[in-house]
């Protein structure tokens, strides 16, 4: 039988989504990923190719651990930020989410792709 995680997402209050401010709890399968499951919930978070490339998903992982091995493309510099689109639980999970700006800026700073084109860029 499969396993269900607890993923608290937490929308920060300055965001331009719905439920700014609020922490919404929702249950993710380990064979789901969690932006589509959110989606599923009623929680619209932001996603654009969701491969796992565009950064468009971006969230910070607050507690907990993922599996993101799908995703086109993340590396050890981005720290704790990780791609709703690809991101699978393995535990319970606390997420600050629409960190794309954030994502982009350090990714900038250290000269990751896609550099410094989107940074800005609402
Ligand atoms: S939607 Fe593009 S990386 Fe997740």
């Amino acid at each position: 039988m499969s396993q269900t995680w607890t993923v608290a997402l937490e929308i920060p209050a300055d965001s331009d989504l719905e439920d700014a401010g609020e922490t919404v709890e929702i249950d993710v399968g380990e064979e789901q990923y969690v932006l589509s499951a959110a989606r599923a919930a009623g929680v619209w978070l932001p996603a654009d190719c969701q491969q796992g490339w565009c950064t468009t998903c971006a969230a910070e992982l607050l507690a907990g651990e993922i599996d993101q091995s799908t995703a086109r493309r993340t590396y050890e510099e981005d720290g704790d930020y990780v791609l709703l689109c690809r991101a699978k639980p393995r535990s319970d999970l606390r997420l600050r989410v629409d960190q794309m700006q954030a994502l982009l800026e350090r990714r900038a700073e250290h000269e990751l792709p896609p550099g410094r084109s989107k940074v800005g860029d609402d």
